[in-house]
Formats: C-alpha cells, sequence, structure tokens
C-alpha cells in the first residue's frame, strides 16, 4: 500500500472584529445589497492591534494540533501560505514555530496568493513523503485588510482576514492525498497585484484587481483543475462528496459547479460570513465544514482554489 499523507486534524482562527456590509457602507460608497448581489458576502473579519498574520496562524495551529491531538514538539516541518507576511523577513512561519514553542523543525513561507494553501499543501505532501519528517503543519494565514485600499469599493468590500491550519501526519492505507495538481501564467500578473514591494517601491503598497477578467478566468481554470486531478485518479467530479473551493465570490461558486454539472450542495461556502481571505480561505473553510460535521472521515473532497500570478491549483484526498 502507498504511504500517504493524511489530515490528523484541522484548527481555524478569526480577528475578534466582525465588519458587515451595513457598517462598511458608512465610510465607502456601497450598500449591502450591491455586496450581496454581486458577491454573496455579508460579513469579513479585520484584524485589530496585536492580530497579525503569524498570531491568528498560532491560534490556528494550536486549535489544529488539539483537534489532532497531536504536540506542538512532534512537528517536523511548518509550511505557511501568505502573501501579508509580519515582516518581509524572517518569514511568517518561523514566527509561528517560536509561538508555538517548537525548538527545531523546517519552517517556511510559500507565497502563491490565493493559490498558496495548495501550493503548500502539495509541498508539504511532497516532503513528508520524500522522508522530511512524519508530521507537518500546513498553514494559510492574511491580513489583506492592511494591503487594501480602503477607498476603492471596487476592491476593499471583497476581502477579510483570517487562518487555517491542518496537521498533517503520514499512514500507509487508502486514505489521505491522492493526487495535487498546481499551475501558473505569469502573463496574467497585471490581473490582481499590489503596487510596492521591497525591491521595486520599497513600500508594502495596495491590492488591484481587474475584477471581472479575474472572474472569468476563475470559473474556467477552477473547473478545468478539478477535472484533471480526479482525472489523475481515475475519477470525476461525480464521485465527489465535498468540494471545498477558494471563496472570493458565490458566483464564482455557483458558476463552477454548473459548469462541472456537481449539485451546490456539494460546495462548501464560507465567503459569505469570511469574503475572500486568500490563502486562508480553503482551511478555514475546510474546518468550518469538518467541525459542523459535514465532511466525515472516507468522504472524498477536492480543495481548490485560484488567485493572482495567475495561479490555480487543485488537491483531492480521501479525509
Ligand atoms: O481571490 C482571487 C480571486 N478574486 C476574484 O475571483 C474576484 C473576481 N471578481 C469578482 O468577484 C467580481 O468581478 C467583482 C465582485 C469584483 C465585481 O463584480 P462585477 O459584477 O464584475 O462588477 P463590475 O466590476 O463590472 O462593476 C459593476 C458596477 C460598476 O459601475 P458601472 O461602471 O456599471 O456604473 C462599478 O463601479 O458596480 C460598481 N461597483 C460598485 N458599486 C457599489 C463596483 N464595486 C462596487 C461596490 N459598491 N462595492
Amino acid at each position: 500500500m502507498a504511504m500517504r499523507s493524511v489530515i490528523l486534524g484541522t484548527g481555524s482562527a478569526l480577528p475578534k472584529r466582525r465588519l458587515d456590509n451595513a457598517e462598511l457602507a458608512k465610510t465607502v460608497d456601497t450598500s449591502d445589497q450591491w455586496i450581496v448581489e454581486r458577491t454573496g458576502i455579508h460579513t469579513r473579519y479585520i484584524a485589530g492591534d496585536g492580530e497579525t498574520t503569524a498570531t491568528l496562524a498560532a491560534d490556528a495551529s494550536r486549535k489544529a494540533l488539539e483537534h489532532a491531538g497531536v504536540d506542538a514538539s512532534d512537528i517536523d516541518l511548518i509550511v505557511l501560505a501568505t502573501a501579508t507576511p509580519d515582516q518581509t523577513f524572517p518569514s511568517s512561519a518561523t514566527r509561528v514555530q517560536a509561538m508555538l514553542g517548537i525548538p527545531d523543525c523546517i519552517a517556511f513561507d510559500v507565497h502563491a496568493v490565493c493559490t498558496g494553501f495548495l501550493y503548500a499543501l502539495s509541498v508539504a505532501d511532497s516532503m513528508l513523503k520524500s522522508g522530511n519528517g512524519t508530521k507537518a503543519l500546513v498553514i494559510g494565514s492574511e491580513t489583506f485588510s492592511r494591503i487594501l485600499d480602503w477607498e476603492d469599493r471596487a476592491t476593499c468590500v471583497l476581502f477579510g482576514d483570517g487562518a487555517g491550519a491542518l496537521v498533517l501526519g503520514t499512514e500507509d492505507g487508502t486514505r489521505g492525498i491522492l493526487a495535487t495538481k498546481l499551475h501558473a501564467d505569469g502573463r496574467y500578473n497585471d490581473m490582481l497585484f499590489v503596487d510596492g514591494g521591497p525591491s521595486t517601491t520599497g513600500t508594502v503598497g495596495k491590492l488591484r484587481m481587474k475584477g471581472r477578467e479575474v472572474f472569468r478566468h476563475a470559473v474556467i481554470n477552477l473547473a478545468d483543475v478539478l477535472n484533471e486531478v480526479l482525472a489523475e485518479i481515475g475519477l470525476t467530479a461525480a464521485d465527489v462528496d465535498w468540494i471545498v473551493p477558494h471563496q472570493a465570490n458565490a458566483r464564482i461558486l455557483d458558476a463552477t459547479a454548473r459548469k462541472l454539472g456537481v449539485s451546490s450542495d456539494k460546495i462548501v461556502v464560507t465567503v459569505d460570513r469570511h469574503a475572500n481571505t486568500s490563502a486562508a480561505s480553503v482551511p478555514l473553510a475546510l474546518d468550518t465544514a469538518v467541525r459542523d460535521g459535514r465532511i466525515k472521515r472516507g468522504d472524498l473532497i477536492v480543495l481548490e482554489a485560484m488567485g493572482g500570478g495567475f495561479t490555480w491549483g487543485a488537491a483531492a484526498l480521501r479525509y
């Protein structure tokens, strides 16, 4: 039997402050009706003083470790996906390592914006299977509120902050990660980007997006990569129990479901509550559906995401 990376536990964390559309409409020229109709978003969480990408990641990790029944000292590898690290360096993964009191392990960040968690999961899976330890923390954590232009109504209403984490172990058997597929196409760099950086402006910059173009590519790429990852293991969308997609827009999720011919009640949706939390959105949604009992041991799940770069990817796993 093949050795596979299995999910031992999941966890998530949100900032204390919840911001609903009506409150946002007091400071930005928008309305609850526009945001709900165009995106399905009702609320998002915004990091306050003392809440950062690393603190949220550490909180989510502690919950995932507890859920898994694994001690932090047993972690061999931390892979943290983020586009909003606490500092340009060191990596937020090493900050999380220190917060969790792990004296020595492999720790690094992965940067693929909204697809970051799929990249992190694929890297961690490969590293465990090639002998770099037996237990990994895979984290998606973001504080996009800190790179939003709060005067740009076309973007600031769409994003929120949060973190999700999972503990991976290894097992010989039929469950675990069955296949992953990753893609990038840098010709689309200017569709979704931040207009600053250490090596260009020397500033952090603000998020800019051509929303309509991103929307169109998201539906095509998400449907294609889901079929691709399932074809690799000889299955189709009809075999899937749950799809846990990146949470950018409820209309993207509906359009993808239609394109795939799957019922929308097989899709885990949290964008209404969390908005788009970039690399955190897939593990946040996964933890939500595991803890509310929808996702059960033995279910076939596809995780998938698409974002800046463009980057996109999917993972098929037996939970
Ligand atoms: O995480 C990576 C993936 N990201 C995404 O997948 C985001 C993909 N894009 C989207 O979700 C959608 O394109 C948006 C939600 C960003 C925009 O929806 P849309 O249906 O494509 O709207 P639009 O950009 O075409 O704008 C329609 C109208 C415009 O007004 P006019 O030009 O028709 O008069 C905008 O100015 O809506 C206006 N508008 C707003 N109105 C009220 C844009 N933002 C707002 C707003 N409140 N917040």
